[in-house]
Formats: C-alpha cells, sequence, structure tokens
C-alpha cells in the first residue's frame, strides 16, 4: 500500500519519465532531419529508455494498489540551435530527473516506505551511469568542436556510444 505522498511523487515521476521519452524523440527526429544519424540512432534508443522507466514505474504503482496515472502529452521543442545545444539541453534534463528521484528517495525514508525505496535504487544507478554517458559526449563534443565542419566527427562519436551499447545489450543474459 502506497501513502498518498508516495503515489503522487511516484505519478509525477511518470509524467517526467514520459515527457523525456517524447523529449528525446523530437530530438531524433531533428538529428535524423539534419543528417545526423549516429545522433538519431542513439536519441531514439534513449526515448525507448525512459518510455521503459516510465513504464516501470506504471507497473509498481499499479502492484502496490495504487492508481498510475497516464499523463497527456506535452509538445517538445522541436528544434535545436546546434548539436551541443541539443546535448546541454539532454544533460539538463537527466539533472532534473535526478533531482527528482533524489526527492523520492528522500520521500521514502520520511515516510518509511522500504518497498519503494528498494523498487527507486535502480533509477539512483541508472540516473548517475546516463549523467556520466551525457558527460561524455558534451566532453568529445567541446574536443571537436561545435562548428558545422565537426558535426560529421561528432556524429561518429555519438555512433560509437551506440555500439557500445548495442555490445553490452547483446552481451546482457536473457531476462
Ligand atoms: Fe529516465 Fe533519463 O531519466
Amino acid at each position: 500500500m502506497l501513502s498518498t505522498k508516495i503515489e503522487k511523487a511516484l505519478n509525477a515521476q511518470i509524467a517526467m519519465e514520459g515527457y523525456a521519452s517524447m523529449n528525446y524523440l523530437s530530438m531524433a527526429s531533428w538529428c535524423d532531419q539534419e543528417g545526423m544519424e549516429g545522433c538519431a540512432r542513439f536519441l531514439y534508443r534513449q526515448s525507448e529508455e525512459e518510455r521503459e522507466h516510465m513504464m516501470r514505474l506504471v507497473h509498481y504503482v499499479n502492484e502496490a494498489d495504487g492508481k498510475a496515472l497516464i499523463p497527456a502529452i506535452k509538445k517538445p521543442q522541436m528544434t535545436y540551435k546546434s548539436v551541443q545545444a541539443l546535448f546541454n539541453a539532454v544533460y539538463k534534463s537527466e539533472q532534473k530527473v535526478t533531482a527528482a528521484i533524489n526527492e523520492i528517495v528522500a520521500l521514502c525514508y520520511t515516510e518509511k516506505d522500504h518497498a519503494t525505496l528498494n523498487f527507486m535504487q535502480w533509477y539512483v544507478e541508472e540516473q548517475r551511469e546516463e549523467e556520466a554517458m551525457v558527460r561524455g559526449i558534451l566532453d568529445r563534443i567541446k574536443l571537436i568542436g561545435g562548428g558545422p565542419q565537426s558535426l560529421y566527427y561528432v556524429d561518429k562519436e555519438v555512433d560509437k556510444i551506440n555500439k557500445q551499447l548495442a555490445a553490452a545489450e547483446a552481451a546482457e543474459p536473457e531476462a
């Protein structure tokens, strides 16, 4: 049984993850239109991941006898000034999500909800990984430069990450 406060916080997180999924989908689509296939592939994958994050929460809330609320779709930003601006926006979004996750974890302690605290540990680790990954991309963009001639190399670098992620996924044992 979830407390009202925890249920409300988890539903706010469902909305946040759902929005992140649509936001990354919009970013992926923009990269596709701009001919940055590696970045597009990366963001399509991130969009799927955010949907999975949302779904985990939906199932958890319903299984805990709460009511998962499916959020309305807010229109995300459609265009970006540069690929650097785009990944800065991804990083900001991830930092916002991390702060929200930390708030839920803190609430779990005050509400003495050990089951939700346990459930949220997966998100804590996931956020650490996602922030580090996006920081890595921003560092590479800084090294290569954000100008139009650098886009080809930025795209290749992001595609290397796609290959690493695909290899890590293939190596995972079947669930
Ligand atoms: Fe599910 Fe990247 O936050």
